[in-house]
């Protein structure tokens, strides 16, 4: 079995640093997908209600053979620009997106559920959080977070709610590493988690500073990027269809990153993000 390290979130609730994330898997590769994933090692599944695939993810878990309470199943709120997401009606929003996706993944609850983007930009995301934490009180949920909140819609959350997020999932990786959002949410007890942890497959993984510290290993580029995120102390949710790569990706274990090493990673950032800002985009 996987000798994946572990993040203890500030709930109690414990998440595999390595997970496997299924954006751009239609639905019925996503099944094969997930299966392999489960077969190889990997306990922490990432979906989304938009990414339209809960259905065949859901598939591959039941099919999986692994018993439910040693799996991690992430899915995410759209909280889309056309509903009301205010008062009564955004609350009553929130539980209804909550039953369909649960209903579509075919499980009876969740290890995480996340607002997925920090919108609409005007306030009510806060109404939406309330609703999102209030899906606690039923059990059918054991943790709640959100992704692509920035520090201040953090400091919104853990000023006006009791409830602050185990986690934030981000665009991160080693061109974009995030080091003040991750020091404010070190800070705050809110882990971090990465998406597109390797630069979507991209010119990440030929940079010449990284093929270098790859070869010193002999590993892969995408071994290096996975293992500095563990070293990082970020959750990882790399993506791939690919079964060499499935497996691949999970083999992060058994070396170790240098301080030449990281100092060298450290220097590829550029600040750029592959992905929209969120503090800058509209949805509405
Ligand atoms: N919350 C959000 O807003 C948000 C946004 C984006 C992503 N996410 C989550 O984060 C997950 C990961 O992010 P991502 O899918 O954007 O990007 P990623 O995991 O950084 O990269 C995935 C891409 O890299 C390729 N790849 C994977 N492993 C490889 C390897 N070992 N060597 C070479 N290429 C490799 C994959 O190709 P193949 O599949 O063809 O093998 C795919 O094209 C998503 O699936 C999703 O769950 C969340």
């Amino acid at each position: 079995m996987s000798t994946i390290p572990s993040v203890t979130l500030n709930n109690g609730a414990v998440i595999p640093q390595l997970g496997f994330g299924v954006w751009q898997v239609p639905d019925a590769e996503a099944t094969p997908a997930v299966r392999t994933a489960i077969e190889a090692g990997y306990r922490s599944i990432d979906t989304a209600a938009i990414y339209e695939n809960e259905v065949g993810t859901g598939r591959a878990v039941a099919e999986a053979g692994v018993p439910r309470e040693e799996l991690f199943i992430t899915t995410k709120l759209w909280n889309s620009g056309t509903r009301d997401w205010s008062g009564a009606a955004g609350r009553a929003a929130v539980r209804q997106e909550f039953d369909a996706s649960l209903e579509k993944l075919g499980l009876d609850y969740l290890d995480l559920y996340l607002i997925h983007w920090p919108r609409p930009m005007h306030g009510t995301f806060l109404n939406v959080w309330e609703a999102v934490a209030g899906l606690l009180d039923d059990g059918r949920v054991k943790s709640v977070g959100v992704s692509n909140f920035g520090i201040p819609q953090l400091e919104t959350l853990i000023k006006e709610s009791s409830v602050v997020p185990v986690l934030n999932q981000v665009e991160l990786h080693p061109y974009f590493p995030q080091q003040e959002l991750r020091d404010f949410q070190a800070q705050h007890g809110i882990a971090a988690e990465a998406w597109s942890p390797l630069g979507q497959g991209g010119e990440l993984l030929s940079e010449p500073a990284l093929v270098k510290i790859a070869e010193k290993h002999g590993r892969t580029v995408a071994q290096v990027v996975l293992r500095w995120h563990l070293q990082s102390g970020v959750i990882a949710i790399p993506k791939s269809v690919t079964p060499s790569r499935i497996r691949e990706n999970l083999a992060v274990t058994g070396f170790e990153l240098d301080a030449e090493d990281l100092a060298a990673i450290a220097a590829v950032q550029t600040g750029v993000r592959i992905g929209p800002d969120p503090q800058g985009f509209d949805w509405n």
